[in-house]
């Protein structure tokens, strides 16, 4: 997209001639593709692009993807699809494309340090530049059309968090959950989910990465679940905590303490405010309760093609926020043994303030056994 080639290119310093981004075997896919090449779908393995400062850009696609890369192509007068058939192709292509120019700029954060020796031997005579900060930088304030992808993707994750409850069984194991939760979220419009959705039961809820297992419900568990949904390449995430049947008064009260977290960083949200202030001030409100140091890891991140894109908010963070970005905000507090509470929205910074993209109900919500 001719917008965000020239955002980059306006951001990059020193300035390359030309940038390079090549992806390899998925996982390793680079953003940095899919954000200036706008396609709504397939994998692109071994596909790479070269932007240039005029905002053109030239992109090799596999025979695999090559219609949906020509549709995408159709839309965009900006970009040129050439279509390669082995990955072998890569260095003679570039080598066509770039022999001559003086710098070539690189995105080191996600190219794999194979595709880099590759790229690099095949232009000797270059020289090379990591395009890193500046594509983060470009990538962590959105456009409309990434703002509304991202909304779509918060949506669907707010129509399955509103669902739960009813999914909900005496003696259901977390994969069932998790396998309900991702079904209903390409029911309603995902490509997939965002990242392996996160569900714990009881104990299991206090461990904030916890991948869903074979744990079954019982009464007076706390419940925490923490998925999102792809949409047109964009990710949401979004999560919630339930009690299921018995009350368990501490943790009501927990839960009622990680609103109030929230709250409090949410009230900060601003042009111009730093992001680690948003973190201090969930902090703040946990650790002047009685599950003060309970809140174990940072507030939140940016959100975009991946769900941790661009940067995290933690007690370090070098980021002020600025209007388009969109950032998660998700306080919790954990007590091993026992239970945690999670409670984690996509916000939008406008203007003013914040715009809530995730809207699924966040109060203590207990559901009979
Ligand atoms: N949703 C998981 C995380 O943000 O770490
Ligand atoms: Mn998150």
């Amino acid at each position: 997209m001719k917008a965000r080639v020239e955002k980059l290119f306006r951001l990059a310093d020193p300035k390359p001639d030309a940038i390079v981004l090549a992806n390899a075997v998925d996982p390793h896919l680079d953003g940095a593709f899919f954000w200036l090449f706008d396609v709504p779908s397939g994998l692109f393995e071994g596909s790479f692009a070269v932007a240039h400062s005029d905002g053109e850009l030239d992109v090799w696609s596999s025979v695999l993807e090559a219609d949906t890369a020509r549709a995408a192509a159709k839309r965009d007068p900006h970009v040129r699809i050439h279509e390669f058939r082995a990955p072998s192709d890569l260095d003679e292509e570039l080598r066509k494309q770039l022999t001559g120019t003086t710098t070539i700029g690189l995105h080191y954060a996600e190219i794999t340090h194979a595709t880099f020796e590759r790229i690099t031997k095949a232009l000797p005579g270059a020289s090379w530049t990591d395009v890193s900060a500046p594509v983060r930088k470009a990538r962590v304030t959105k456009d409309a059309i990434e703002i509304e992808r991202l909304e779509k993707a918060a949506e669907i994750g707010s129509k399955v968090a509103k669902e739960i409850p009813g999914m909900l069984e005496n003696g259901m194991v977390e994969l069932s959950l998790a396998t309900e939760m991702n079904y209903r979220m390409m029911h309603h419009g995902a490509s997939g989910p965002s990242f392996s959705t996160i569900v714990g039961f009881g104990p299991n809820s206090a461990e904030p990465h916890y991948f869903a297992g074979d744990r079954k419900l019982r009464s007076g568990d706390s419940i925490v679940c923490d998925f999102g949904a792809y949409y047109e390449r964009y990710a949401s995430d979004i999560t919630r905590s339930f009690h299921f049947g018995k009350r368990d008064e501490e943790l009501k009260a927990v839960h009622d303490k990680v609103e109030e977290a929230q709250h409090a960083a949410l009230a900060l949200i601003r042009p111009g405010v730093a992001a680690k202030e948003l973190h201090l001030a969930a902090q703040r409100v946990i650790d002047a309760s009685p599950w003060k140091g309970r809140f174990t890891h940072g507030l939140g991140h940016s959100i975009g093609l991946r769900v941790h894109d661009g940067w995290g908010m933690n007690d370090r963070s070098e980021d002020l926020l600025e209007e388009g970005m969109v950032i998660t905000v998700e306080p919790g507090i954990y007590l091993p043994g026992h239970g945690g509470v999670r409670i984690e929205d996509d916000v939008l910074v406008t203007k003013t303030g914040y715009r809530f993209l995730t809207t699924a109900p966040r109060g203590y919500r207990e559901v009979a056994a």
